[in-house]
């Protein structure tokens, strides 16, 4: 006979184990970086922010294995340790109310490991995300919605859902959403992991 309790499931682990599921079997993701051996829960709490509620009603319907995260996001959407890079003299008001993202793993998110970081991030309809960059190599994996990409020595490139799109150390790139919320994972690797992403001056 077995003494004391189970180990409990949270939304925030069914949504790791819905992240790992699909980046196991998208040859992009798994090329871009390996899932990390060893992710460790650093019991993060929630942290609110503004776009909650549009997070929770997003109506975005994407593929069935970027719906299977999407619906696993919501649920763990009032878990998560919500997290807004920039000020209001960066971005406006209207944009801080209706984008956020969370660290789903990596040096400060909610698993803790030193390989990759992995965020979920979100925009809401006509927002636009102004050039920036960042020292680590940089993954995009769209879940649903849109969003126009826009990147230094590249044409612009939309990406709907289970489409990636691909940026190097410090290469400068910006982001605006049309008529449609665009939700992504965004993922990071080498040097500059631990830093967070700046506007381009
Ligand atoms: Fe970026």
């Amino acid at each position: 006979m077995t003494t004391g309790t189970a180990p409990s499931h949270t939304p925030m682990d069914a949504l790791l184990s819905t992240v790992k599921d699909v980046y196991l079997n998208t040859p992009a993701l798994i090329d871009f970086a390996p899932w990390p051996a060893r992710l460790e829960n650093s019991g993060l709490g929630h942290r609110r922010m503004p776009a909650e509620p549009l997070i929770t009603g997003f109506a975005e319907t994407g593929t069935p294995e970027t719906d299977a995260i999407v619906n696993a996001i919501k649920v763990a959407s009032s878990d998560a340790y919500w997290t807004q890079t920039y000020t209001v003299e960066e971005v406006g008001q209207d944009f801080l109310n209706r984008y956020g993202y969370f660290e789903l793993l990596g040096p400060t998110g909610h698993f803790y490991n030193d390989e990759l970081r992995g965020y979920v991030g979100y925009w809401g309809e006509g927002l636009d995300y102004g050039w920036h960059n960042h020292e680590a190599e940089e993954l995009y994996y769209c879940l649903a919605g849109e969003g126009l990409f826009k990147a230094e020595g590249e044409a612009d490139h939309s990406l709907t859902a289970s489409q990636t799109k691909y940026h190097s150390s410090f290469q400068k790139h910006a982001m605006s959403t049309s008529d449609k919320p665009f939700l992504c994972l965004a993922f990071w690797r080498g040097k500059g992991m631990r830093e967070l992403p700046r506007m381009a001056s």
